[in-house]
């Protein structure tokens, strides 16, 4: 049947899912699937029933599109999807309340304060400690996000957040070793370690320079990458997630994991590290997408 891939969308990572479709969308078409390209942006998804898709690659990133909003949508009509449904998506989105459901499942994830405008920020940073990121509760890629290393920046950094997010969360800095870890379906894949130049994982390295070095395999020993593989699978299943992930975490040199947060429609560009994983575990980008497409439900 045909498909649609949608991306583009009008969030603030529109740019990031333009990328990401584009590739999605040759590697399907590449593969023989009948595949087009769709916009929520530009084209109302109502259409979608009417042109007689009958599945949906989901390759929208953030609001709009990761969020459970589209998924909404697309359960009321009765198109089958790529990824996580509704509750697990909307749930995903929002690191607070992703930390709250790991946090009462044992799961280990950094210290935080949610931050408002009456918000005494000396006591947030006498309560976390410096560094504290602040990043706005909603978005992905570092948008909207900063490192703050000295008291007085704290308030920038949230007046800058805010203006993403009515929400702004402020998280502890924990030293360690950057990983990501990929699932398809009930298999882990392989951790990727991120090593960027100055330690910034921010929007430009993620996308745009070359500087940073990705690890994969991540250079643990076996037994400690497959906690970390568990860990993560639990992690997703308490907050409901399907068909396809990517856990962001961080590894201490005394070997304990923090879980920072769930992505539930990766990136799928040139640099993103889901296909990375893939591609060490033996599968080509053609076959991750294939795979992702045949998990597609309501
Ligand atoms: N939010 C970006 C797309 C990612 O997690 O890959
Ligand atoms: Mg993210």
């Amino acid at each position: 049947g045909k498909v649609a891939v949608l991306f583009g969308g009008s969030s603030a990572e529109r740019e990031v899912s333009l990328m990401s479709g584009k590739a999605v969308l040759a590697a399907l078409q590449g593969a023989g699937v009948d595949a087009h390209a769709f916009d929520p942006a530009e084209r109302d998804l109502h259409i979608l029933k009417e042109e007689g898709y009958d599945r949906v690659f989901i390759a929208l990133h953030g609001r709009g599109g990761e969020d459970g909003t589209v998924q909404g949508a697309l359960e009321l009509m009765g198109i089958p999807y790529t990824g996580s449904g509704v509750m697990a998506s909307a749930l995903s989105m929002d690191k607070w309340r992703t930390k709250m459901v790991w946090l009462a499942n044992g799961l280990p994830t950094p210290r935080y304060a949610i931050l408002e405008a009456d918000t005494d920020w000396d006591a947030v940073v006498h309560e976390l400690g410096l560094p504290i990121f602040v990043k706005p509760v909603h978005e992905g890629s570092s948008m909207g996000a900063t490192k703050v290393t000295q008291a007085g920046q704290l308030r920038a950094a949230w007046e800058l957040a805010a203006r993403y997010d009515s929400l702004v969360i402020a998280e502890e800095f924990i030293s360690g070793a950057e990983l990501t870890a990929p699932f398809l379906n009930d298999r882990a894949l392989p951790l990727v370690r991120i090593v960027a130049p100055d330690g910034n994982y921010d929007y430009q390295h993620k996308y745009f320079t070359d500087d940073t070095r990705y690890d994969c395999p991540c250079g643990l020993p076996e037994a400690e990458e497959q906690a970390l593989q568990a860990l993560v699978m639990k992690s997703a299943r308490v907050l409901g997630c399907r068909g396809w992930g990517r856990a962001d975490l961080i590894l201490t040199a005394d070997g304990r994991p923090y879980l920072l947060e769930m992505n539930t429609s990766p990136g799928m560009t040139g640099h993103s590290l889901v296909p990375m994983s893939a591609r060490v575990a033996g599968m080509s980008f053609e076959a991750l997408c294939l795979a992702i497409l045949a998990e597609s439900r309501l």
